[in-house]
């Protein structure tokens, strides 16, 4: 039984015959990759590794503050700022990955709540299911609330630069970060997300949508967003398909809103 183990420094991989790890911090993951043949976590340099802007100056608050964790670590609380979705679309992002969840699969970006603890007890069990944040007290958090779930592996890496092998995972989830980031770690966030997924593989994501003109959280939501989230209207704005290059386009794509159309589930297969 592997327990979920935290690695700030490295993305380490068990099977030998995986490349996942660039052992040069100034060597492109799309160019070179050195092949990790360990049964420990390898080590990283990590010093290329910063907090992005964004996530200093606009969510400090919410995802960096160890106080942020003390206060929205709680159920009730996601929930409530999903107006009563959290649940829902989590269930709807579980539910592509089906019942029993096969094979590698990566979460990009930690989630308050239950989300990784469900996404864990589909796993079977030579599946495993890969947690990557760029926040350590991120890590931290979600290493207590997946302790002793096996086959769990939560690796400190930024979305937009990825140090994985292109097509290393059957699965990629990326739920409600798009929204949080500027345009262009949003657009890196999903090529990196499709390039890390292998051809017949799914990326799903769970985000914000532009709601119907009848839907009145859509006058709640403008100034809630536009003082808190000053990205995520962008989301209102553009299909996340039209965020990736041509040359990278998947073979299907689905898409369903919820909430009168605030929320928004898209699929790719690749
Ligand atoms: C997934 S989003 C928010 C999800 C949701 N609102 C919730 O309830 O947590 C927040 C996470 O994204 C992470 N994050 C933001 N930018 C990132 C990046 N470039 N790379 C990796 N993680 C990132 C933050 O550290 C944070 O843990």
């Amino acid at each position: 039984m592997e327990k979920a183990s935290v690695s700030s420094l490295a993305m380490a991989e068990k099977s030998s015959e995986e490349m996942v790890v660039s052992s040069d911090p100034t060597t492109s993951p799309q160019r070179v990759l050195t092949i990790v043949e360990s049964d420990s976590d390898s080590v990283q340099n990590e010093s290329d590794l910063q907090i992005p802007d964004y996530l200093q100056n606009t969510y400090w608050w919410a995802y960096l503050h160890p106080n942020a964790v003390r206060f929205f670590e709680r159920q009730w609380l996601v929930n409530l700022i999903l107006w009563g979705n959290f649940a829902r679309l989590r269930d709807h992002a579980l539910a592509e990955i089906g019942d029993r969840l096969e094979g590698r699969n990566l979460q990009v970006a930690c989630v308050y709540g239950d989300f990784t603890p469900k996404v864990a007890q589909r796993l079977a069990p030579d599946a495993r299911l890969d947690v990557v944040d760029i926040a350590p007290v991120q890590l931290e958090n979600l290493k207590k609330k997946i302790d002793g779930v096996a086959n769990v592996h939560l690796q400190r890496q930024d979305s937009t630069r990825l140090r994985i092998a292109d097509g290393h995972y059957d699965n990629t989830i990326v739920f409600f970060l798009l929204h949080e980031q500027p345009l262009e770690a949003r657009v890196e966030t999903i090529r990196e997300a499709v390039r890390v997924t292998r051809p017949g593989g799914k990326v799903i994501f769970v985000d914000y949508h532009r709601p119907s003109l009848i839907n009145p959280f859509r006058y709640v939501m403008i100034p809630i967003l536009r003082l808190l989230e000053p990205f995520a209207m962008d989301m209102w704005r553009k299909e996340i398909i039209d965020w990736l290059p041509e040359s990278m386009r998947p073979a299907q794509v689905e898409k369903e809103t919820y909430f009168g159309g605030l929320y928004q589930k898209v699929v790719f297969t690749r």
